[in-house]
């Protein structure tokens, strides 16, 4: 008898003590399991008179349903004061000001950038582009540049020294289309350019849009049509355009095009050079495999800096690439 209550009194005080649901548990095994304490004591029951047997067997089942239930009760005081910790850690103070969240915006050369594309897209002409890192072939020589022709000198080149040079403009997307697939063609080609010249007005990298479309019976006045189309739908207004005769290896005729602009300040409209564009040579066609007596074509290029400071009223190019946020939060 002595022996059961005491069992009891050491089993429950352990029960109350536990203090995760871990150790509770091996609390149960130990008392409660196959080879439990109290289970020892029921099979031991076995073995007793009938007598003994009838008043033991009682004791130890009070024992056994104690324990169970003090066990059920610690468990659930066990959860809950997890469950209770559990809240509190990950508790969330709603009534805390918002830290306030920085949105950020495209840069405005992208944004002009995306604005011609998109235009010529609608236009009906197809997105190309090329590597940055080209060689003589695609810059220069396919484009009709002869060894030691003049207008290299005018490109201010970066080499590597192995051959390989960044592109100085986007025309060797043209000759990269051309030698890829047959006539027509009507792609526009977005993308960085590289010359080693900085000052005011130039930039070491800048971006180019270039256009090339190539067919039967292109004419110089579908390339008009196209580009006076484009600066209207790009500006949102309707400019003056004027063809100015001008030379590039790779066009001819070649032209370079200006806009009629107005300052706002008052002041007579001026001429401002947006582009250059021409005819695709004969030889440029031929290069790339193309039937110059089938096909024509005609070929822009346009400084994309130069239409967002337009657009935008941008006065000095190097702000594009100072990262100064109070200038790029005004386009947002
Ligand atoms: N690639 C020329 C430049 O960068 C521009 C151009 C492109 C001119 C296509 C004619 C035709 O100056």
């Amino acid at each position: 008898m002595n022996a059961v209550t005491e069992l009891q009194t050491r089993a429950l005080e352990q029960v109350a003590a536990a203090d995760d649901l871990q150790q509770l548990d091996e609390l149960r095994v130990r008392y409660l399991g196959k080879k439990g304490e109290v289970t020892a004591q029921l099979k031991s029951l076995g073995s007793m008179d009938p007598e003994q047997r009838k008043s033991y067997g009682q004791q130890v089942n009070a024992v056994r349903d104690a324990l169970n239930q003090a066990i059920n009760q610690r468990r659930k005081a066990l959860e809950a004061a997890a469950l209770e910790q559990k809240l509190l850690s990950e508790r969330v103070d709603v009534t805390l000001p918002g830290r306030g969240e920085h949105r950020g915006g495209l840069h405005p050369v992208t944004m002009a950038m995306e604005r011609a594309v998109g235009i010529f897209t609608r236009l009906g002409f197809e997105v190309a582009t090329g590597p940055e890192v080209e060689d003589d072939h695609y810059n220069f020589e396919s484009l009709n540049f002869p060894p030691h022709h003049p207008a290299r000198a005018m490109h201010d080149t970066f080499y590597f020294g192995d051959g390989r040079l960044l592109r100085t403009h986007t025309s060797p997307v043209q000759i990269r289309v051309m030698e890829k697939s047959d006539p027509p063609y009507r792609i526009i080609a977005p993308g960085k350019v590289f010359r080693s010249d900085s000052d005011q007005t130039h930039t070491p990298m800048f971006h180019q849009v270039e256009g090339l479309l190539v067919g039967r019976n292109v004419s110089m006045a579908d390339l008009k049509g196209v580009l006076h189309t484009f600066v209207n739908a790009f500006f949102e207004r309707s400019l003056e355009v004027r063809f100015r005769p001008s030379y590039f290896p790779f066009t001819e005729p070649s032209a370079e095009v200006d806009i009629g602009w107005e300052k706002g300040d008052g002041s007579e409209p001026g001429w401002l050079e947006i582009l250059g564009c021409g005819m695709v040579h004969p030889n440029v066609l031929h290069a790339c495999g193309v039937d110059p007596e089938e096909f024509t074509g005609y070929a822009f290029g346009m400084g994309v800096e130069r239409l967002a400071m337009l657009r935008y009223g941008v006065t000095d190019l190097r702000q594009f690439f100072e990262n100064d946020l109070e200038f790029l939060r005004q386009f947002h």
